[in-house]
């Protein structure tokens, strides 16, 4: 069930392109891999939380990886150690465990919910990551998935690893893809294999009660991404 947690800062700090926030919550909870949290953002003019999905889970702590985008991301990435944040989670669906080959595919800030995925998925996978450029990570970042599974970077220009879009790059020899990133690398994932994706959209609400998600599914049914997602299958919905 979700709950809404005190969330005590560990550590916020840029990595790469991003930042990697770490919060004790004092107590061990299970998430699920895909599934996300709302932080409140503790300034007046911004009243909707922001969703974040979960980086990874050890004992009480609960970490985030995330991209300053606008003033709740910035705001966030000001936080000090120490500070109290307000979390509410986990919610939504996860990815499903299936057993067999994965193919992992992070676009930007995508990436996020991967990691956790390949934790516990274990054996297997690997991680195919696709940036602009290379600044867009740093050794410690891709040490850390490299730590867990089979990397390979694609950047659009070039500078680190295979040069253009991360979804040139996937190939057939895998059981089961899952993939997070923009709309566009989502759309273009054109691969006959099953294909579980992680939406992303305004959350209001964030338990299903406000429908201020929804996404049109191919055959015109509409889903909330809070509650029916963030994972959805590929086919469902593209
Ligand atoms: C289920 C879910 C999981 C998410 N997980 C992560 C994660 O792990 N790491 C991460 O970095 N981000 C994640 N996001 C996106 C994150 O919630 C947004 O980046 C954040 O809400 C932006 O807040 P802001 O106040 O900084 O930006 P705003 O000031 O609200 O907006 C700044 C810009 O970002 C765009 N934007 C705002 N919200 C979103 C959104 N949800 N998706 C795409 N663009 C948006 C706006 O259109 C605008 O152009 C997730 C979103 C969802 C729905
Ligand atoms: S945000 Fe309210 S139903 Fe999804």
């Amino acid at each position: 069930m979700p709950k809404i947690y005190k969330g005590n800062i560990i550590e916020n700090k840029p990595i790469g392109g991003l930042f990697l926030l770490t919060v004790s919550i004092e107590e061990e909870i299970s998430v699920n891999p895909g599934q996300f949290f709302l932080i409140r953002i503790d300034r007046e003019d911004i009243v909707l939380r922001r969703a974040f999905s979960i980086f990874d889970v050890n004992g009480d702590r609960l970490s985030f990886l995330y991209r300053v985008v606008g003033r709740g991301t910035k705001w966030l990435s000001e936080r000090r150690v120490g500070y109290t944040l307000n979390i509410f989670g986990p919610l939504g669906n996860g990815f499903s465990l299936c057993q067999g080959k994965s193919l992992l595919v992070g676009g930007g800030s995508g990436m996020a919910p991967l990691y956790y995925l390949g934790k516990r998925l274990r054996e297997g996978i690997k991680f195919l990551l696709g940036a602009q450029t290379k600044d867009f990570w740093d050794d410690d970042l891709l040490l850390k998935y490299s730590n867990v599974g089979e990397i390979e970077v694609i950047t659009e220009d070039g500078s680190l690893g295979k040069k253009g879009l991360v979804t040139e790059y996937i190939d057939t020899g895998y059981d089961r893809i899952y993939a997070c990133g923009p709309v566009e690398m989502l759309k273009n994932i054109r691969v006959d294999i099953p294909t579980e994706i992680s939406l992303e959209t305004i959350i209001a609400c964030g338990f299903g009660a406000c429908r201020g998600c929804v996404v049109e599914t191919k055959n015109g049914e509409y889903k909330r991404v809070c509650k029916d997602g963030p994972v959805f299958d590929l086919k469902e919905i593209f």
